[in-house]
């Protein structure tokens, strides 16, 4: 797919549902008692490969005429063995929350993915959940294929997260309402918050407070989650790339309503601000439990800024898309503390840098911090990799609407995993993305 130079993008839209929050509105749904309706469920891949994992526990989950899903769960610790492997395709989050759900029953279970999912760390996930009870047969292994064996009677655990993950601290809640007593993850950063208001709101006890200078997340075992409808909001990461494209391409207005702005993942949008950026929250609200609004983005005159590491669970999938703004931006910008993102869907840290010097754009890693030199103007023009990585191939595409030259993407395909209407709604805003020649589209 290539895209090239827009003259100004308008309009005002929304984007599909929050791929967190869509995943856990699932399997919580599974496990609960009664049935649910979900409301603006993402229908991307990774969130159907999810769906079928739970269909293939014994939770009946159906598409409505009207686009919102019925879940009628099994109970906590009521899924039944599945027959066969279960294939999570691409997705991270479906995995990992996943194992934290097996573990909390008697069943063996073999999970399998795709060439980037086969590649990346479970270790984190399954060494936790080895302490509650957990097994992984077939040799130790700590990527995907794995074939893992939980239990009815698992032990609660204190884990301090070695890690700033939101799946890692998920996995563990999520077999601690099946463990005997009460289970307590530690973060010394705060991550993404959705599982524990979902439990709390599906009536699970979850308790949060402080503890040494950490955060302490606090789970009852032998939990009960009841079914209530759930309204899942627009994803503010999808709703990243819309923002940039307008704050790149002059003469820009654009409006993303209902858009998810809980603090933990708004941190994308507060970046861009201390950059010049004209983003604001409009009709800030709550909805289902989250606090949205719409964001209206306009063109602007961009410098650049250092971007704290405190930050970064803020707005983890949200670099490579920062990286293509702060290439228009006067000056350096400098995002710190960007380990993590060399285990996402590729390592992107190393994509995001190959992608802009491809394109012209002074860039470079330093240890864990991104570099980008910004230009009043960018040549573009590159072929850029995107190594099974949907947010690479929307990050590129995005930038190939304000560069000189086009943009190709090796592999657009892959954006089905998470935003399959990137390229319409991009579309409809006025960028032009066209086939290019013997890649996939
Ligand atoms: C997610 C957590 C993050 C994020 C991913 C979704 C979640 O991963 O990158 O896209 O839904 O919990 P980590 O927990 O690995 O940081």
């Amino acid at each position: 797919m290539r895209a090239s130079r827009a003259h100004a993008m308008s309009g005002v839209v929304r984007v599909p549902g929050d791929k967190s929050i869509s995943h856990r509105a699932l399997m919580f749904g599974g496990m609960a008692t009664g049935s649910l309706k979900i409301t603006g469920l993402l229908e991307a891949e990774d969130v159907l490969n999810t769906a079928a994992a739970m269909r293939a526990f014994g939770a009946q989950i159906d598409r409505q005429d009207d686009g919102s899903w019925r879940v009628a769960g099994c109970g906590v610790g009521g899924l039944s063995e599945p027959t066969a492997p279960l294939d999570f395709g691409n997705a991270g989050t479906g995995t990992r929350l996943i194992m934290g759900v097996i573990a909390g029953h008697d069943m063996t279970v073999k999970l399998i993915g795709d060439a980037s999912l086969s590649r990346r760390p479970m270790g984190r996930v399954l060494g936790p959940l080895k302490s509650m009870g957990l097994e992984v047969l077939e040799g130790d292994r700590d990527t995907l294929p794995l074939t893992i064996r939980g239990s009815a009677s698992l032990v609660p655990i204190e884990y301090k997260l070695p890690v700033p993950s939101a799946q890692v601290k998920s996995a563990i809640l999520i077999a601690g309402l099946m463990a005997r007593g009460e289970t307590t993850v530690l973060e010394a950063e705060a991550t993404r918050d959705h599982t524990e208001r979902m439990l709390r709101y599906l009536g699970a006890d979850v308790q949060t407070e402080k503890r040494d200078g950490l955060t302490a997340i606090t789970v009852t075992g032998d939990a009960e989650l009841v079914g209530r409808d759930i309204i899942v909001p627009g994803d503010p990461s999808s709703a990243a790339f819309l923002v940039a494209a307008a704050v790149i391409v002059p003469g820009s207005d654009v409006t993303v309503e209902g858009v998810l702005i809980n603090k933990t993942r708004s941190g994308l949008y507060t970046t861009l601000q201390e950059m010049g950026a004209d983003v604001v929250f409009l009709n800030d609200r709550d909805e289902g439990g989250e606090r949205i609004a719409d964001i209206r983005a306009r063109s602007s005159v961009l410098r650049g800024v250092v971007v704290p590491p405190e930050r970064a669970p803020s707005m983890i999938d949200e670099y490579a898309v920062l990286a293509v703004v702060a290439a228009f931006a006067d000056g350096e910008t400098r995002m710190q503390g960007l380990a993590e993102l060399k285990v996402k869907e590729s390592d992107r840290l190393a994509a995001t840098a190959d992608g802009l010097a491809a394109n012209g754009v002074t860039a470079r890693v330093d240890g864990n911090d991104l570099i980008v030199t910004g230009a009043a103007t960018v040549t573009g023009g590159g072929l850029v990799a995107t190594h099974l990585d949907h947010r690479i191939a929307m990050a590129f595409l995005t930038l190939g609407l304000a560069t000189e030259a086009p943009v190709t993407v090796d592999d657009a395909g892959i954006i089905a995993t998470s935003f399959k209407e990137f390229g319409s709604l991009m579309g409809s805003l006025g960028a032009t993305f066209e086939p290019a020649k013997g890649l996939s589209s």
